[in-house]
């Protein structure tokens, strides 16, 4: 993860990209689930990662259809991954209870599957509370035949974290309350459900951030991948002048601007120019609060001075910026053959979560689809908070936010915001029973999840 790709490191060949070669010579990617030792505010934690054949984070290579990759489980405990953005068959989706059993500790399992998207991508694990633990990695897909508008690339994820054992912080929770978790609303609108310790950007806190050597005049594309369990981020540029010109690996009409939203486990692929020399820092702030993480982008010789983990309390996400988003795909204007109202609700003392009143399992059923069908769902909100509803199998377009319709961004995961409606449609192409739920994780755990199930399906 933390090599760049330049496009004279592209243009050299394979030396620079030997995961690109090797998917596309048709081996199966390694990736082993493994357990390991970060520093985090100057302490030793303990974290997951998942760690592929040349050590580096994850997995990336040149869409050629093909997805092949062994998962291997070096963990004492049991483990599944899922391919956040992907459309595989359903058996190979890594949802426990839903798509496949989980892997055991020494096993392994074999993916394989035709690869239908490019783009920017992640994978985690689906178990449990695991991915509170850094149990997760970039997938990055690129286009064959994509011409390489940009000088340099580099990825970069984030995590929320915490030394507390997320298990403590769900029972917590669900105790209504505790040091690392609130559920007042006065303090869920402000910045979300959990405190965390620190925000990291690369495994890295802004105490001690990466840099990247960059060059005046450069072109950068930053694809960032928000894997934090609870908190949704801004993306700020600062002096920077940028573009959004993908979100969830889906092309947009490009739209330009230092500050662009990142809910929880979306992605957004920016465009910077370096306009000069110097020290350029881009942030990720935390919505609701003071914190922030980021990584520094500096030109050769620029003195590297240290910025404080705190800066101004970046204000909450709402449906704004969505508002501006167009999808550069433009999709058969077919009409839609079912409607479907989802209400998300509880949150509550005892926090439980759920769907249209509910406190459900993954295996719980939202609504059933028949293959072919053109479905429109309306997620209304009807909790204090905001949630990042994610679909697995499948895109969709946003279509409406509260009553007013738009022409929106292609996408996997919308952020509902508290009282809101958001209206997604979707084509029924892809049969198998599909993981549906909020990706705040511990919302997630208790109770906001189900399954969109098609009738005509094993
Ligand atoms: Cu990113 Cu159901 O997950
Ligand atoms: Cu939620």
């Amino acid at each position: 993860m933390n090599q760049a790709l330049t496009r004279r490191g592209f243009l050299a060949g394979a030396a620079s990209f030997p995961l690109a070669m090797a998917a596309n010579a048709g081996d199966a990617a390694l990736l082993r689930v493994v357990s390991r030792q970060i520093e985090v505010n100057g302490k030793a934690a303990k974290a997951f990662a998942i760690v592929n054949a040349t050590g580096g984070t994850g997995h990336s290579y040149v869409f050629d259809k093909k997805f092949r990759a062994r998962v291997v489980n070096e963990l004492s405990e049991d483990t599944l991954l899922h391919w956040h953005g992907l459309r595989p068959p359903a058996e190979q989706d890594g949802v426990p209870m839903l798509s496949q059993p989980p892997i055991k500790p020494g096993a392994s399992y074999d993916y394989d599957f035709i690869n239908t998207r490019s783009g920017t991508h992640w994978m985690h694990s689906h178990l449990g509370l695991q991915k509170q633990n850094l149990l997760a990695a970039p997938l990055i897909v690129r286009e064959t035949q994509e011409p390489m508008f940009d000088d340099l690339e580099h990825v970069v994820m984030l995590h929320d974290f915490t030394f507390q054992p997320a298990e403590q912080i769900l029972a917590e929770l669900k105790a209504g309350g505790g040091p690392h978790a609130h559920h007042d609303m006065a303090n869920a609108a402000m910045g979300g459900d959990v405190t965390f310790d620190a925000y990291l950007a690369n495994d890295r806190t802004l105490d001690d951030p990466e840099t990247l050597g960059i060059e005046s005049g450069m072109t950068l594309r930053l694809r960032i991948i928000n894997a934090s369990a609870a908190t949704n981020m801004w993306i700020d540029l600062g002096a920077l002048p940028g573009e959004l010109i993908a979100v969830d690996g889906n092309a947009i009409a490009p739209v330009q601007g230092t500050m662009f939203p990142l809910a929880i486990a979306q992605r957004a692929d920016v465009r910077v120019k370096i306009l000069a020399p110097g020290r350029w820092p881009i942030l990720f702030r935390a919505e609701g609060l003071a914190a922030r993480t980021g990584i520094i982008l500096a030109t050769h010789g620029a003195a590297i001075e240290k910025l404080p983990v705190k800066g101004e309390v970046a204000p909450m996400i709402g449906l704004e910026f969505e508002r501006r988003l167009r999808s550069a795909a433009v999709l058969p204007d077919e009409p839609v053959t079912r409607t479907e109202i989802v209400d998300l609700t509880g949150g509550g003392s005892d926090y439980a979560w759920g769907l249209n009143g509910k406190m459900s399992m993954m295996h719980d059923t939202v609504f059933t689809v028949r293959e072919g069908e053109r479905v429109a769902a309306v997620l209304r909100n009807q909790t204090g908070m905001a949630h990042p509803m994610h679909l697995h199998g499948h895109y969709f377009k946003i279509v409406a936010l509260n009553d007013a319709k738009i022409d929106g961004a292609l996408r996997d995961t919308v952020l509902v915001p508290a009282g809101q409606s958001v209206t997604i449609r979707f084509d029924a192409d892809n049969p198998g029973n599909w993981a549906f739920h909020c990706h705040h994780l511990y919302h997630m755990n208790a109770g906001m999840m189900g399954a969109i199930r098609y009738s005509n399906a094993a």
